[in-house]
């Protein structure tokens, strides 16, 4: 049987299905790159103290060399005793370039900070390449929103029809969620940059290894400064659960919002064919596959959130086998957030909008604030101009009309006498919508600003 790396004060064999339940080789074999890059900079490390001769760095470099050719063009042959991707590298590296100098790597390093480590690069890429199709996602809202700067559609509060606004201003509620959590990325991406490795299993290193030297060339900022928590914490782990956790809310309810709109009841928009999908039964259907699925995989994201912190709660200082179960949640969260990104980006880019839909849904009530603003430009308090406002309404329901725009100039002076003849200027939409200037309203000029300081930001 196969020798397993730690085995040798054991007498007995493992179990078959505890070696299976122990072994993490099909989940983190992802992290192949990640770990031949730790063992080549340790190795690096233990040169530089006198642990092994120039000869040897370069026999194992040529060795780690192989390796990541076999994982890279996906020939290397797992074995048995394998139980995870440090393992593997490992007794492959003694069959490539012989026991006696494979067997000096691992000298001083547990895997315990070897893990801890190549999970931190593993999650600086994954972050990196997340805010990169991120950047694409946003890119392609404001470009919408700049080419279709003049459409209006109304703004809803409770799903109730509230005030006239830009279709862009819907657009950059949304650019805006994803560039802060583009900053979050960034920021989160700062925290877990910091090396774990040369800590060896919790204590630290017995022969004065440069842990500086070595975090730079693995390209961290700087070293964790206490080797027990180097070792054991998974902070970062929670940290990009959440985000991805909060970004799917967002995108949930991004999503919410346009399946509601390409309904019939709203025919604000329609979904190209490549992300929709038909019904096996009833030939007319077109359904926004898509958004469900952005909607749905959100629960998802959100359980392996749970899942791991539920696993990180009670551990003891410092590393204990709990902490393998931190890379299927997190891997599994990575890929539907990616997923995920470039679905949306995709959806946003290839939808088409129905601008007369858009603009017929919006109702001369949606004006009734502004017949109030109409009176406090004229000197009269808002809490009465409110009711006042809310009167002409009223007038106009019963009188059966159409809309407040319906009622005559002599009938607001009825209501009101210091309603003017000017009073029928208010009942113009684009005049509502180009009112509201001040920064981060939905006039031409504040959406205009906006998209450029969104821009600016990533
Ligand atoms: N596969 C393990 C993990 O992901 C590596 C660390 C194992 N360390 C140990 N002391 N058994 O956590």
């Amino acid at each position: 049987p196969e020798q397993k790396l730690w085995g040798g004060r054991f007498t007995g064999e493992t179990d078959p299905l505890m070696h299976l339940y122990n072994g993490s080789l099909s989940y983190d074999q992802k992290m192949y790159d990640a770990d031949l890059d730790n063992s080549k900079y340790y190795t690096e490390g233990l040169l530089k103290v006198g642990l092994l001769t120039p000869e040897e760095l370069s026999e194992i470099h040529r060795g780690l060399e192989v390796i990541r050719g076999e994982w890279t063009s996906d020939s290397f042959v797992e074995k048995d005793g394998d139980e995870d991707i440090h393992t593997a590298n490992e007794r492959r590296l003694g069959e490539i370039i012989g026991r006696h100098i494979a067997g000096k790597v691992h000298t001083g390093r547990s895997r315990n900070d070897q893990v801890a480590t190549d999970m931190r690069i593993y999650c600086r890429n994954a972050l990196t390449k997340l805010q990169k199709i991120l950047t694409d996602l946003i890119g392609a809202i404001l470009q919408r929103s700049e080419t279709e700067i003049d459409v209006l559609m109304p703004g809803y509060t409770h799903l109730q029809r509230a005030q006239p606004i830009r279709w862009s201003h819907w657009l950059n509620l949304y650019a805006t969620y994803f560039v802060e959590d583009f900053k979050r990325l960034r920021q989160i991406k700062e925290r877990l940059n910091v090396s774990p490795l040369g800590c060896g299993a919790l204590a630290g290193h017995p022969y004065g290894i440069d842990r500086e030297y070595i975090a730079g060339k693995l390209g961290f900022d700087d070293c964790i400064g206490n080797s027990l928590q180097a070792v054991s914490d998974r902070d970062f782990v929670v940290e990009i659960l959440f985000w991805c956790s909060l970004f799917m809310n967002h995108v949930s309810r991004f999503s919410e919002d346009l399946i509601l709109y390409s309904t019939a009841e709203f025919g604000f928009v329609k979904l190209s064919d490549a992300y929709s999908t038909g019904s096996s039964l009833m030939p007319q259907k077109k359904n926004p596959d898509s958004l469900e699925l952005l909607r749905g995989k959100s629960g998802r994201v959100f359980g392996s959130l749970s899942w791991f912190m539920m696993s990180l709660k009670s551990i003891p200082s410092t590393y204990n086998k709990d902490m393998q179960e931190d890379k299927e949640p997190l891997f599994d969260a990575l890929v539907t957030v990616e997923h995920s990104i470039l679905i949306s980006t995709g959806v946003i880019s290839t939808l088409s909008i129905n601008k007369e839909n858009m603009f017929n849904a919006l109702t001369m009530d949606m004006l009734a604030t502004d017949l109030a603003d109409y009176l406090v430009r004229k000197g009269v308090p808002f809490r009465e101009t409110h009711h006042i406002s809310g009167e002409a309404v009223s007038k106009a329901e019963k009188l059966k009309l159409s809309g407040i725009d319906q009622l005559s100039v002599a009938q607001y002076k009825e209501i009101d006498a210091r309603f003017g003849d000017d009073v029928v200027d208010v009942f113009d939409f684009e005049v509502s919508v180009e009112r509201r200037t001040a920064t981060g309203g939905t006039a031409k000029c504040a959406v205009l600003k906006q998209i450029q300081k969104l821009k600016n930001k990533i």
